[in-house]
């Protein structure tokens, strides 16, 4: 009776022991790839492309952003992924591990080219763009784009330029129209030279990691 016991508790372990390399694989699928993170945990607000018009995305006040777009070093965005964007939606990931949240900006460099090295300015700048840049948006953004003291009072607070740029066109559409639901306004009534200009120092601060 008891060798016949030994016998079928062998042949079950062995069962187990497929059954949990199986659990195993699924969870490594659910929770330590990218694409499935990105999938489960972005999708719903920042879109299948990025743009932010996932199907959770039409019920924020603060629109999510197009992080497609976006061009910057990479621990600054794990810091993002930290601790979220206080006073949007953006939520905070603390719970994920590194390992888990590295593998997400693996799959957020792949999709999106997301840490590439800052953009190259496409024409010069004129003193006139300079002197907005320094009598008005450095009043929140810093001289140096690093947010100034002001600036850190506000919810959501203006990135920190020198790490965290957006393409030219997104950085030119954010400036002529403002971010919908914050502090940062519209400029549209500056002539459209004068827009493309503050949009290339908006990204000049970054020298990129
Ligand atoms: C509930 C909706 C929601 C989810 C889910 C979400 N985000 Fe966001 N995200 C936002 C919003 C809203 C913003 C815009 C915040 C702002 O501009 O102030 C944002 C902004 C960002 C930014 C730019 C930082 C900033 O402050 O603008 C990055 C990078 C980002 N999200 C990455 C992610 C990644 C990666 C995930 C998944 C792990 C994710 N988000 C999940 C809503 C979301
Ligand atoms: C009253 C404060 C304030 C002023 C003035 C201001 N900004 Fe902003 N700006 C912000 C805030 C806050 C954000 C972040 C919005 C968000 O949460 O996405 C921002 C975002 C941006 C962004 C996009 C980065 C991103 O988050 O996607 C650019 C580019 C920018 N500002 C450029 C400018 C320029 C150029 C000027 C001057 C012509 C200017 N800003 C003036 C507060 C300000």
């Amino acid at each position: 009776e008891e060798a016949r016991l030994r016998e079928r508790s062998d042949a079950l372990a062995a069962y187990q022991q497929q059954a949990l390399a199986a659990f195993t694989l699924k969870l490594k699928t659910v929770y330590d790839n990218g694409e499935t993170i990105y999938t489960g945990a972005c999708q719903p607000c920042h879109g299948q492309n990025g743009h932010g018009d996932g199907t959770a995305a039409s019920r924020l006040i603060i629109p999510a952003e197009d992080i497609a777009a976006i061009r910057a070093d990479r621990d600054y965005i794990y810091g993002i992924l930290k601790n979220g964007t206080p006073g949007s939606a953006m939520p905070y990931f603390r719970l994920y591990e590194r390992e888990k949240l590295e593998r997400l900006m693996d799959t957020l460099s792949q999709r999106f080219d997301m840490f590439a090295p800052p953009q190259k300015a496409p024409r010069r700048t004129g003193s006139q763009s300079f002197s907005i840049w320094a009598n008005t948006c450095s009043v929140c953004h810093g001289i140096d784009g690093a947010v100034s003291p002001f600036g850190h009072t506000l919810l959501p607070a203006p990135p920190d330029l020198r790490a965290y740029s957006l393409t030219h066109e997104r950085a030119l559409a954010v400036i002529r129209n403002g971010y919908p639901g914050t502090v940062m306004p519209p400029f549209r009534a500056f002539p459209e030279a004068v827009l493309e200009e503050l949009a290339a120092i908006s990204n000049s601060f970054r020298t990129g990691r």
